[in-house]
């Protein structure tokens, strides 16, 4: 039974034995690594069932939504996998001005969703902070009300700063953020990223976040050429060693503008997407209590991608909310979805996906990650 798995020496049989290793917290590298190695429909099956049973217990059924809100796609950095890198001169950059992002939010808060996510390109200049910082204020002033008492849920992924920005951040009413680690392996980080970016500083970052009170997001891309099943197995112990409330990651996917893209265009895209389903699965297992999204890397993959996230453990799910004119402009990667959309048509269609594995949309609450609320007692 365990050559389910794809490796033998690890007593990985079925349901029952998975929910009782993760009561046990006995996860350890080779188990993440037999997990994340099942390749037969029976073996993943199980996985995902045990992931969703786990979510069941821990966080309900309940699915959050988090607006996003990609309010400017000019980037300082040079990252070569990301298609709106500063080096890609191809792209039409673009800030929305502050009354067209707090339309956004105002909108979000009018539908019932109980939070927004602030994502741009990164830059560290100090206009850049400011309007960031004004952004979240009003955004917080203008949304607080009876439905809302503590306004919108703020989230903020706009890169690494310092760690007076991050507090000055905080100070504003963000009470999340996201900054993804990409990998933990120094050879793929410095393979994925110019010298001046550095595994080290990104943790110095999030451990920075961590201690001035945010809720802390981060997560990795999974499937890029060259990095191995191991390399995600240390992804995943490195989240949970650094205690984060919530993970967001997908399947890598190239874009021609990029260095990466560039050197392996197509890849495997079934093997990009099982992972990144399993690696749901296996963080949920391990995790517990954290949020997960299912991203909109997912659906990029396959029409039903998010909908396989939620059954693979997901919780949270980021509607679209740019600019229907300003979607084309923030093209990480390429067939992304959703980008001759409106808002209103992402709300109706993803209502009925979260409905189709049987959920609930979470209206109308911030819907912080239980593994917050229990690490704070
Ligand atoms: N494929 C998949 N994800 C990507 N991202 C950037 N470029 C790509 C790509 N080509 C992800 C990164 C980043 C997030 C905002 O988008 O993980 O943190």
């Amino acid at each position: 039974m365990s050559q389910m798995y794809g490796r033998e020496d690890v007593g990985l049989t079925d349901e029952g034995g998975l929910e009782a290793m993760a009561a046990a917290n006995a996860f350890g590298r080779e188990e993440i690594i037999a997990l994340l190695s099942a390749n037969t429909t029976r073996a993943r099956e199980t996985i995902r069932s045990a992931a969703e049973k786990m979510l069941l217990k821990h966080c309900g059924d309940r699915v959050y939504y988090r607006g996003l809100i990609e309010f400017s796609n000019v980037c300082a950095r040079n990252c070569r996998y990301c298609g709106i890198r500063g080096g890609n001169t191809y792209v039409k950059r673009y800030t929305l001005s502050y009354e067209e992002i707090l339309a956004q939010a105002l909108w979000c808060a009018e539908q019932g969703y109980g939070s927004v996510v602030l994502q741009s390109g990164e830059r560290c200049d100090r206009e850049f902070v400011e309007f960031v910082i004004d952004t979240v204020r009003v955004i917080k002033n203008r949304t607080r009300g009876e439905r809302l008492p503590d306004g919108l849920g703020v989230t903020l992924c706009v890169g690494e700063q310092s760690r007076e920005t991050y507090e000055r951040f905080f100070e504003a009413g963000a009470h999340r953020y996201l900054l993804r680690i990409e990998t933990t392996s120094p050879r793929l980080f410095s393979a994925w990223h110019p010298p001046e970016q550095s595994l080290e500083n990104r943790i110095a970052c999030l451990q920075a976040l961590q201690s001035i009170g945010f809720q802390v997001g981060t997560g990795v891309m999974i499937g890029v050429p060259g990095q191995s099943i191991e390399d995600l197995a240390d992804d995943v112990l490195f989240m949970r060693d650094l205690d984060v409330d919530m993970v967001g990651m997908g399947p890598y996917i190239p874009h021609k503008q990029t260095p990466l893209g560039e050197k392996d265009p197509t890849g495997d895209p079934t093997y990009r997407f099982e992972s990144a389903l399993l690696m749901i699965a296996v963080v949920r297992l391990v995790m517990k209590d954290v949020n997960i999204a299912a991203t909109t890397a997912l659906q990029a993959l396959d029409p039903q991608g998010r909908e396989h996230g939620l059954a693979f453990g997901a919780n949270v799910i980021m509607p679209q909310l740019t600019p229907t004119e300003k979607r084309k402009d923030y093209l990480l990667y390429e067939g992304k979805p959703c980008v001759d959309e409106t808002a209103t048509q992402c709300k109706g269609c993803l209502a009925a996906r979260i409905a189709s594995v049987g959920r609930v949309v979470g209206y109308e609450r911030w819907g912080d990650s239980v593994h917050f609320a229990r690490r704070r007692k």
